[in-house]
């Protein structure tokens, strides 16, 4: 299984039904499994271990066995570590791609390739963080000299979703690895074969129980994984309640959280943007390529009023022109919603924008023609207008490939619809005025804010939401020090 392999198919059955604990390839101890589908055709491709308590229990304890000779390993070794997993994620790219693009439906050209081919990066910056485990001295009473150490915390729990599982599960275990802690990682029952591949290839490198998976459901799986008390701190990103959840969990025995959940966020449109970038900017930032499943799509665009018509014209061209199709398709820039549940919940707010009535719903694209794909989980872009903020589709995060679009003419109160909703994980800024832009900026109550542009997260700058949007930072040297470590003092008496 080392060497990469060409066919996902047969991969996805040879990956089926293991966990990884303690280094062994395990099913889980009740034996029961569940199907994976691909959802572009709603065929089965494998399965997975249904986890639950004991399985935990089972990781946890493996995850404890290995933290002390882990966190006595010299951190730059962690790192080198780390680095290494990365490059050989690399030499697996393509399989990897298959693999996502086989699970979650996400095209191979627009998405999977581009998710397979970061990896190494969110690897080896994490890599290079071992290097930066540093404390401090700090002046303070003549004969004594108190100084500061980074430890781990211990065993972290990670749960991660499935729109970009392997990027994600980067974000998640590489910090806390190189910090010195070890892992049980539970992968989203949508998508966890992909994450079992990525996660055998790290055990190649990594020493045996450093890193744990677990297949299986939020409430089995999950829940008790946040609740275990030998789980030191639990690093979460998914819905609002089911992170909820996870906190209450984790505060039985006060493990820290780190919580990556939803948005809803603003792009407000200046009338003096450019207006072809702007456009180019919407159909990215709504992760159209991705039908729309991502926490940071700008799902509420709000369009200065001279430029609405001209605007929405634009987008709906330009997502009419991109091809829903076979996800395997080269040709193919947008595949299949995730799952019937994720598939359902879109269609459910698409009928309350229709009940609207002074809502404009325009479907673009086209659904895919070839019979292969007649039970698959299509769902035509959509771009609404006419709506307001007040509206469901524009308070609620749909996680599919819906746009809202609000026009607006006064400044003030753009600002204050923006900052209406429950959450605030990212916002973008259309204009060439950089006074305005930096009025705006300032005023946006969100995490990542840009400037005409609007990019992912990128390891190496802070990333996380306000509000109900989560708890704690990610990606970047800070974060890993401040949520995967604890800091402790030590006073010398030099007398
Ligand atoms: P979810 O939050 O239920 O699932 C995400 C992960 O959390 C999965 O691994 C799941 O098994 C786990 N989980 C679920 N309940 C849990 C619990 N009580 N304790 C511990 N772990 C639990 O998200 P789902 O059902 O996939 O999608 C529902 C909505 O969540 C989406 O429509 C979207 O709004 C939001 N979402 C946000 C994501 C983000 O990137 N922030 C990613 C996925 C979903
Ligand atoms: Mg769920």
């Amino acid at each position: 299984m080392t060497s990469p392999q060409t066919d996902p198919r047969s991969l996805a059955r040879a990956l089926s039904n293991q966990n990884l604990i303690g280094g062994d390839l395990v099913p889980a101890a009740s034996g029961r499994t569940f199907e994976v589908i691909d959802p572009a055709t709603m065929s089965v491709i494998g399965e997975a271990p249904f986890s639950e308590q004991a399985d935990v229990d089972a990781a946890v304890v493996a995850a404890n066995a290995a933290r002390h000779e882990w966190a006595r390993t010299p951190a730059t070794e962690r790192g080198q570590m780390i680095t290494e997993c990365g490059r050989r994620l690399e030499e697996h790219a393509d399989e990897m791609a298959n693999l996502i693009t086989l699970e979650t439906g996400k095209a191979i050209r627009t998405e999977s390739r581009i998710e397979a081919n970061l990896l190494r990066e969110v690897w080896e910056f994490h890599g290079g963080l071992g290097s930066e485990l540093k404390g401090e001295t700090i002046p303070y009473k003549p004969g004594m000299l108190p100084l500061t150490i980074r430890e781990p915390l211990g065993v972290v729990g990670a749960i991660i979703p499935w729109n970009v599982p392997v990027y994600l599960m980067g974000l998640k275990i590489c910090p806390a690895l190189v910090a010195g802690n070890t892992v049980v990682l539970k992968s989203a029952e949508e998508a966890p074969l992909c994450i079992l591949r990525a996660a055998q290839i790290m055990s190649e490198v990594l020493p045996p129980g450093v890193l744990n998976l677990l297949a299986g459901y939020g409430p089995e799986c999950g829940a008790p994984i946040a609740a275990h008390p030998d789980v030191h701190k639990v690093s979460f990103t998914g819905s609002v309640a089911a992170g909820r959840s996870v906190y209450a969990n984790a505060a039985s025995h006060l493990a820290p959280v780190v919580l990556e959940l939803g948005g809803k966020s603003p792009m407000i449109v200046y009338e003096d943007a450019d207006l072809e970038r702007a456009v180019a900017g919407a159909v990215t930032g709504m992760r159209f390529t991705r039908q729309g499943q991502s926490c940071s799509a700008s799902s509420r665009m709000f369009v200065h009023a001279s430029l609405h018509d001209e605007f929405i014209e634009r987008m709906a061209d330009a997502v009419d022109a991109m091809v829903m199709g076979d996800p395997f398709d080269e040709a193919t820039d947008m595949g299949s919603i995730i799952s019937p549940q994720q598939f359902e919940t879109v269609n459910r707010y698409l009928s309350l924008a229709r009940e609207l009535p002074h809502a404009t719903l325009r479907e673009c694209s086209a659904l895919p023609m070839d019979p292969r794909f007649a039970d698959g989980l299509f769902v035509r872009p959509v771009i609404l207008s006419g709506v307001t903020n007040d509206d469901i589709v524009c308070r609620e995060e749909i996680f599919g490939p819906v746009a809202s679009v609000i026009s607006w003419t006064d400044e003030v109160s753009v600002l204050e619809q923006a900052n209406d909703t429950e959450y605030g994980l990212c916002g973008t800024v259309w204009t060439r005025d950089i006074g305005r832009a930096m009025r705006a900026v300032e005023r946006i109550d969100a995490g990542f804010v840009q400037i005409n542009q609007n990019l992912v997260v990128q390891p190496g700058l802070p990333y996380g939401g306000f509000r109900n949007s989560g708890l704690g930072q990610e990606a970047c040297r800070e974060a890993m020090l401040e949520h995967c470590t604890k800091r402790k003092t030590i006073i010398i008496n030099t007398e």
